[in-house]
């Protein structure tokens, strides 16, 4: 039966075939390193599959161009070809085949799919925030908010995905997973690094205008290092809050009417002309009905023309009390 199959000449052409094909598999650079554990597991997936088609891709196109060259009609030949029965053997093997590859595929993904993301106890946990157009990452527990990310090396990552406006998508091509960030939800993944590097952050979802530039970096370093910098870095949090709540402090500390007369003078009476009575560029104050806290605000943050933080501290307390005694 099957001593008509012509070996020789399909075997060349397929020899041809797969040198091509294998030749474009292996020359072209298709995937990053695998720098995390999960990426090691999903591209040896991926290269199992890229092989299978490979194989199968031969076996069609040689037989397909056996077939062509062959059994070509001649130009002048308009007849039907001769009716052909079924070969139920051949049928068979090839729906065998590709259903237990299929059968092997699905059970290969799901192992895949299943330990990466199985959540290990001693994971690190970290909150991204996506919003358009840049990355933020928070440090439960100790108040971190960095611009970049920083990763221990060998330890799984939980990275909390949110999202405050539109959906942005976090990926690390060398980490082998990309997640969504979509507003109203927390979608979680699942990291672990195992080599040290910095490396990009990409937003793979097209989410506005400046979505090419929505990039950030990772740096993967090792435990000892990380620790340092979770310490350095809950610091310097430590350091700003105290700072923050000292002037806040000093500028919610009652204030002195004479010292802020002279302090209104020197800064705000080019504008608020005569001493706030008559208005110059900027309105009157006299007659005012904003409150303390209205007024202190506005001459922290500015309105309109009048530029803030011009006055702070202990000057801003004295300018409120001033400004408070002649509204
Ligand atoms: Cu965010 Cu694209």
């Amino acid at each position: 039966m099957y001593k008509n199959v012509p070996i020789i000449p399909l075997a060349v052409i397929g020899i041809v075939v797969a040198a091509i094909t294998a030749g474009q598999a292996l020359l072209i650079d298709w995937l990053p390193p695998a720098d995390s554990v999960e990426a090691g597991r999903t591209f040896t997936l991926l290269w199992f599959l890229f092989w299978c088609s490979v194989v199968f891709f031969v076996i069609v196109t040689s037989v397909l161009i056996y077939a062509v060259w062959k059994w070509r009609v001649k130009d002048d030949d308009l007849e039907d070809g001769p009716p052909t029965h079924g070969n139920t053997t051949l049928e068979v093997v090839w729906t065998v085949i590709p259903s237990i590859l299929l059968i092997v595929v699905a059970v290969y993904g799901y192992i895949v799919l299943e330990r990466n993301e199985a959540v290990a106890a001693d994971r690190v946990e970290i909150d991204v925030y996506a919003q358009q157009f840049m990355w933020t990452y928070g440090y439960p527990d100790t108040g971190i908010e960095s611009g970049d990310l920083v990763l221990p090396v060998n330890t799984q990552a939980q990275l909390n995905l949110r999202a405050r406006d539109v959906i942005h998508d976090f990926w690390v091509p060398q980490f082998g997973i990309k997640g969504d960030a979509v507003p109203g939800i927390t979608h979680t993944i699942w990291i672990t690094p195992n080599k040290t590097g910095t490396y990009p952050v990409v937003c793979a979802e097209l989410c506005g205008v400046g979505h090419s530039v929505m990039r950030s970096k990772v740096t993967v370093v090792t435990e000892p290092e990380y620790k340092a910098w979770l310490a350095k870095s809950a610091a310097k949090v430590k350091a700003t809050a105290a700072a923050g709540a000292a002037a806040a402090k000093l500028e919610n500390a009652p204030g002195d009417v004479a010292a802020g007369q002279t302090v209104f003078e020197a800064k705000c009476g080019g504008c608020h002309a005569e001493l706030g009575k008559k208005a110059g560029v900027g309105p009157a104050i006299v007659g005012s009905k904003l409150s303390t806290d209205e007024i202190r605000t506005q001459i922290k943050n500015g309105k309109g023309a009048m530029p803030g933080g011009l006055v702070s501290g202990t000057d801003l307390a004295d300018v409120v009390a001033f400004v408070e005694s002649i509204k």
